[in-house]
């Protein structure tokens, strides 16, 4: 047996002079007990029998141009495997030069893993070194200096030095790892394989950091799976901020919501203008496209009641022109009128809870509204829904009788009263309509339920509990009826 005992610490040539003079005396690698200095084998010495590596040796070795970066990325690897396995490729590559190619190869996928393990934690190195400020002593005029304690999982310190010259070039700096260090003094970049000391760097500039993260931290953009697989728990103990993440995320939620309240304000200045020309053009000569996107696009320039001067713009409905069932809201809220799409904000998110709960996909369904342009009174720069009276309903009724006749659905959910206004004519109480199918002109069903909004505004819990509940049997009610067809449920209710 060969032994061979390398730094082992990130450093390519080292393995590369004793690999040649392995392959040029033909030692095979069952031959070789590769070790790294620090190995704890290697302290006690080696067994007796055990012979040095050849010397003088150095063949050149003709070997494809992959093997050269995938080896001095994984000579970067902490795993003792690593030499060992680099010349069994190296070995096996004058056998069978394609052997890369392999990736099922056990040495190859065993390689390849190494290799993304290492730039993984490359790129973790990037992204999470901090680093700090050192006070200059007193009357000291030179330029600013930082340390920075990372803790990575291999030997890549040498390999990101450069990284970090280049893009923090105008201050000093020192990079500590218990795997070596870096340092950059504006002219010269040095590195050391010595393991560093933990320095302790806590001071008033992490509070500084913290106050600047939890300020810039978005809650509407958190997803923290893909969070927690960029910034992997055990790099959080060096991070400033590390602790004030789990509250962010907890608080989250509750800061998209407040958001919400905050962004959905008054319209953008530009649609004042547009509001103006709108209002000054003429009574509209009514369209009559026949195909439900053409029938879209001339809704976009209604003008039948005041609604739009006010409206960001006209919210049509949307789904599949070919469904079986439609489903008839009020108006759109603040946040459909400036998102354009119906039923996107807090209702439509009980709406998307309640059929997700009940198995109706909302993307079977063809959404709309009774009204198609948000009413609202201007309250500061709040926007407070408005109800649309009779006269703004019937007029708008022309687009929801268009889309019923585009999309000549089997059932119609009506969503509150002013849908089933909208539908029927009839000002009844909703609660005498409610949860029975009724038949509509062309074969088609009705069926009238609650308005999601309606359930979030109930003060008390326990009857906010037992209206979702209510609201969720009217659901899965509508969804047998979609099982079982109009005739079917026109017997049913008979
Ligand atoms: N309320 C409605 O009636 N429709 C919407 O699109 C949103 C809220």
């Amino acid at each position: 047996m060969y032994r061979v005992a390398l730094e082992g610490r990130g450093d390519f040539n080292e393995w590369r002079d004793a690999a040649r003079a392995f392959l040029s005396a033909n030692v095979t690698p069952q031959e070789i007990d590769w070790r790294f200095q620090g190995e704890e084998k290697s302290l006690f010495g080696f067994e007796e029998g055990d012979r040095l590596p050849p010397s003088g040796g150095s063949a050149s070795v003709n070997v494809p141009s992959a093997f050269i970066p995938l080896a001095q990325t994984i000579i970067c690897h902490s795993a003792p495997e690593r030499f060992s396995l680099l010349y069994r490729l190296l070995w096996r590559l004058g056998q069978d030069r394609a052997l890369l190619q392999f990736k099922s190869d056990p040495d190859v996928s065993e390689a390849r893993k190494m290799e993304k393990s290492v730039r993984r934690d490359s790129h973790k190195m990037t992204a999470f070194v901090r680093f700090k400020e050192l006070p200059l002593p007193e009357g000291v005029a030179a330029r600013r200096r930082f340390i920075a304690w990372f803790e990575p999982d291999h030997f890549i310190v040498e390999r990101k030095a450069a990284f970090f010259q280049r893009r923090f070039t105008d201050m000093d700096w020192v990079i500590a790892t218990p795997k070596g260090s870096a340092r950059w003094d504006g002219k010269t970049l040095q590195t050391s394989r010595l393991a560093a000391e933990q320095p302790d760097l806590s001071d008033e500039t992490d509070e500084l950091w913290r106050t600047y993260y939890a300020n810039i931290f978005n809650p509407a953009r958190l997803k923290i799976k893909a969070m927690t697989a960029e910034m992997p728990k055990k790099y959080w103990k060096n991070l400033p901020e590390a602790d004030l993440i789990p509250g962010l995320i907890l608080n989250a939620e509750a800061r998209v919501l407040e958001m919400g309240a905050k962004a959905a304000t008054e319209p953008q200045l530009f649609h004042h203008r547009i509001q103006a020309a709108a209002e000054s053009r003429p009574a509209p000569v009514l369209p009559d496209a026949d195909t439900l996107e053409g029938l879209k696009h001339e809704a976009k320039g209604c003008t039948l009641c005041p609604l739009h001067c006010k409206a960001t713009q006209t919210v049509f409905g949307e789904g599949p022109v070919s469904a079986d069932v439609m489903v008839v809201g009020e108006q759109p809220g603040d946040f459909e009128d400036l998102a354009g799409r119906p039923f996107v904000g807090p209702a439509g998110k009980v709406f998307d809870q309640v059929l997700g709960e009940t198995g109706i996909e909302r993307q079977s369904l063809y959404v709309t509204n009774a009204v198609k342009h948000f009413k609202y009174e201007a309250r500061g720069k709040k926007r407070i829904h408005q109800r649309p009276d009779a006269g703004e309903v019937q007029r708008c009724r022309w687009w929801l009788t268009r889309e019923i006749d585009l999309v000549q659905p089997k059932l119609i959910v009506a969503m509150g009263a002013t849908a089933m206004f909208a539908l029927t004519d009839l000002k009844e109480k909703l609660s005498d309509m409610r949860g029975r199918p009724m038949p509509m002109d062309g074969g088609r069903m009705l069926f009238v339920t609650v308005h999601p909004s309606y359930l979030l505004r109930i003060p008390d819990e326990q009857r906010k509990v037992e209206e979702f509940q209510r609201f969720r049997e009217d659901m899965q009610a509508v969804r047998r009826l979609m099982e079982v067809g109009p005739a079917s449920a026109a017997v049913l209710s008979a």
